[in-house]
């Protein structure tokens, strides 16, 4: 197989929705051997997978099962995370700040904990987190996603330093607006959502989930191979000003 993952294998989280389901198919058409972790149904990858990345035992799981299916792990993209409604430090109800900190934090750092001893046997790897450019700026209501995003890109700085002796590379992705359903449905469709974040980018629009994945190629690949322990920003120049 040619490409610019071939040979390798990649566990990528919360694929069936619209940013890693994107992702999922561009490494596979890259070359790599993928396997798809979601909560919910309708994965499509080489290897779909039912796991909730906030149990401990569904993550050791599903790592698992990519190396038994694959034989290796050379990629982990952390990019499930749950929303719970929007709520203030005063009104969220501690049941969906435990939820949101679960999946978006813990999940990464269970998911990561049993990928590394596979990678470190495979010869290296990469890691990625799934962060937001709301890790770097704030809004109004959100303040459980921001937090959790702004942790996940130190995280990645944090656990690049602990790992680069396995040659273990760990960067975070922060995308801005991405067209998906689940966001496009949050602000009821194209229109009011080109209206909403087209005044907000640089570039007018908000981006596809092609273009996270071509970014999540890049970080995954060798390309990268420099970059290890930093966030990429992709946010059409939302953050700018
Ligand atoms: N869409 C955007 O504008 C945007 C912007 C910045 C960052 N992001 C980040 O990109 C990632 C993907 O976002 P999306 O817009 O594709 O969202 P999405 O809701 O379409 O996909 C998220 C997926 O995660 C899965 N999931 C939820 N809880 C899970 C769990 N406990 N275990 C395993 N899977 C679980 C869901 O079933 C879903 O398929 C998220 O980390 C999100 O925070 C998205």
């Amino acid at each position: 197989m040619s490409g610019r993952l071939a040979g390798r294998v990649a566990l990528v989280t919360g694929a069936r929705g619209g940013i890693g389901a994107a992702i999922a198919r561009r490494f596979a058409e890259q070359g790599a051997l993928v396997a798809g972790a979601d909560i919910g149904p309708g994965v499509e990858a080489e290897l779909a997978l039912h796991c909730d990345v906030s149990d401990p035992a569904q993550a050791e799981a599903a790592v698992a099962a990519t190396v038994a299916k694959f034989g290796a792990l050379h990629i982990l993209v952390n990019n499930a995370a749950a929303f719970v409604p929007d709520n203030t430090a005063e009104t969220i109800p501690l049941e969906d700040w435990n939820r949101a900190m679960a999946v978006n934090l813990t999940g990464p750092m269970l998911m990561s904990r049993y990928a590394i001893p596979a990678m470190r046997a495979a010869g290296g790897g990469s890691i990625i987190h799934m962060a937001s450019q709301l890790g770097h700026v704030g809004r109004e209501g959100r303040f459980w996603y921001c937090t959790a995003k702004a942790a996940l890109v130190h995280m990645a700085t944090c656990m690049a330093i602990d790992h680069a002796k396995d040659r273990i590379r760990v960067n975070s992705l922060s995308p801005g607006p991405i067209a998906t359903d689940r966001t496009l449905g949050r602000i009821g469709g194209e229109e009011r959502a080109l209206a909403f974040y087209g005044p907000l980018t640089l570039t007018g629009r908000q981006g596809t989930p092609e273009e996270i994945a071509d970014a999540a190629l890049f970080l995954a690949s060798d390309e990268s191979r420099y970059m290890t322990g930093t966030d990429l920003l992709v946010d059409g120049g939302y953050n700018a000003r």
